[in-house]
């Protein structure tokens, strides 16, 4: 995930989105830990590798950032319920996707921010392999919610963020140099910017960031 993504994140956490799931983990996950420290936020990363999910474990460990877990959930056959909702002409729908009863069980109740950037979906670009991430979790979606997926520059993750425009009915913005999608509900109140010991911290974004991408 590019820096300026992260920050947009940050950012988004800064202005009231405390209940915050990534899907798949990596730099960004140490990165929104520290910010859900400062923050008094909650963060939880699912990662399908269990190897890759004890590495950043240990890494938060080490920093001791207790304000999030990496949370290894493996990949499984996906739930045909769900994967007949996800075709689109050209594209193949997921047949396997994040086990989702340990994915749901892992998850908090009330997600304002979702942060979708696995399972890997590189290799697959005819497949939309991250499309179940937001009816897997719709239930769990609340009034004020953020949802944000990485690599929109590609065909699969662009129809994908379409899809689930439609699906939410939310406003779509893509904003420049990020390659993120962000979904917001057009009701969604954000907070003001943080001001204080979150922005004094360095943290990326911080500093009355402003996404100014087009809509469509
Ligand atoms: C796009 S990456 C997620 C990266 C993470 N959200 C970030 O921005 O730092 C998707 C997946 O690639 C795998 N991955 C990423 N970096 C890796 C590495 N250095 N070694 C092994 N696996 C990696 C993990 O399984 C991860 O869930």
């Amino acid at each position: 995930m590019r820096p300026s993504a992260i920050a947009l994140l940050v950012e988004e956490m800064a202005r009231g989105r405390r209940a915050v799931v990534e899907l798949g983990c990596g730099v960004s996950t140490i990165v929104l830990a520290r910010a859900a420290r400062e923050l008094g936020a909650r963060l939880v990363s699912i990662e399908h590798d269990r190897d890759w999910a004890a590495e950043i474990r240990a890494l938060l460990r080490r920093e001791r950032l207790g304000a999030a877990d990496v949370i290894h959930v493996p990949i499984a056959p996906l739930d045909c319920g769900l994967a007949g909702a996800l075709s689109a002409p050209g594209f193949r729908a997921p047949r396997r996707w994040y086990e989702l009863a340990a994915l749901r069980e892992a998850c908090p109740g009330r997600v304002e921010l979702l942060v979708v950037d696995g399972p890997p979906a590189a290799d697959s670009p005819g497949v939309l392999i991250r499309a179940p991430a937001v009816p897997a979790l719709r239930d769990r979606l609340a009034g004020p919610c953020t949802v944000a997926l990485d690599d929109v520059s590609r065909r699969a993750e662009s129809r994908i963020a379409e899809l689930w425009r439609g699906a939410l009915g939310w406003e779509l913005e893509l904003p420049p140099d990020t390659d993120l999608a962000v979904l917001r509900a057009s009701n969604s109140p954000m907070d003001p910017p943080a001001s204080g010991r979150a922005a004094r911290t360095g943290r990326p974004g911080a500093a009355g960031h402003r996404p100014t991408g087009r809509r469509r």
